[in-house]
């Protein structure tokens, strides 16, 4: 794995957003595999200011994203096709026709069908970005006994439900199921980037970057097994969780 240490939140947000720009300059049909959660937001905003500036141009990407609330339908204001819509699609050149964001409504098993469908459509994503909660999940695969390969439905726990309150107006109302991408889709693309900021993330973080141990209780350190996986951390996270390199 490639560890990289920033030395603030917002220099991990540039790089990552360096790396998906020249990733797109490179190949301007690439396939972007996306994220949602407060740690993208910078991320998306430098893409948006790179778009502005005619520094990337998105008019062939193609994306899909890691997950979605069961429940709640793409024009809700807490669903991840409104975000992605809000925090990027609508402010770049994108057809938003070649993005992807799983239903949280209707058949379950059918949505996760269609997810890894488009997972493999076209090819497995050249890049695909990551955050981590603070129980190490990624994207929806929560730490617990075993983990599934396919996508699928997944129940929320407690700690990734308290997390993702703040974004809700009650904690009552955060969906307590969602549609996730399983560990297969996540480990076929072709390179990983997860990032990770605050102190919160500390524990997962040292079970990833500190010593080889995998674990379905921290499903992030299955990225081990990725020969192209990089982390990208600030260096008060680094500091927290003991990292030295
Ligand atoms: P966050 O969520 O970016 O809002 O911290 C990350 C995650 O739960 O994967």
């Amino acid at each position: 794995m490639h560890i990289i240490v920033t030395e603030s939140y917002d220099a991990s947000a540039a790089f990552v957003a360096d790396m998906i720009a020249e990733l797109i300059n490179k190949k301007p049909d690439c396939k972007l595999g996306l994220a949602t959660g407060g740690t993208p937001v910078p991320i998306y905003k430098k893409l948006i200011g790179k778009n502005a500036a005619g520094e990337v141009d998105f008019a062939q990407v193609r994306t899909v994203n890691l997950d979605e609330y069961c429940g709640l339908a793409g024009d809700h204001d807490q669903s991840y096709r409104y975000f992605m819509d809000t925090n990027l699609f609508d402010h770049v050149n994108i057809n938003k026709a070649n993005t992807f964001v799983a239903s949280g409504l209707g058949d379950p098993a059918a949505n996760a069908a269609e997810l890894d469908a488009k997972v493999a459509e076209g090819g497995p994503c050249d890049l695909q970005l990551l955050g981590i909660g603070n129980n190490g999940h990624i994207a929806f695969n929560e730490a617990g006994d075993c983990l599934k390969a396919e996508s699928h439905i997944e129940t929320l726990t407690e700690s990734t439900i308290r997390a993702n309150a703040r974004f809700f107006e009650k904690e009552e109302d955060v969906p307590t199921t969602a549609i996730t991408m399983g560990m297969k889709g996540i480990l076929s693309a072709k390179c990983l980037v997860l990032v990770a900021t605050g102190a919160a993330k500390a524990d997962a973080i040292r079970q990833l970057v500190c010593g080889g141990e995998i674990t379905t209780h921290n499903p992030s350190t299955f990225m081990k097994l990725h020969p192209n996986a990089w982390v990208v951390i600030d260096r008060a996270l680094a500091d927290a969780a003991g990292y030295k390199g």
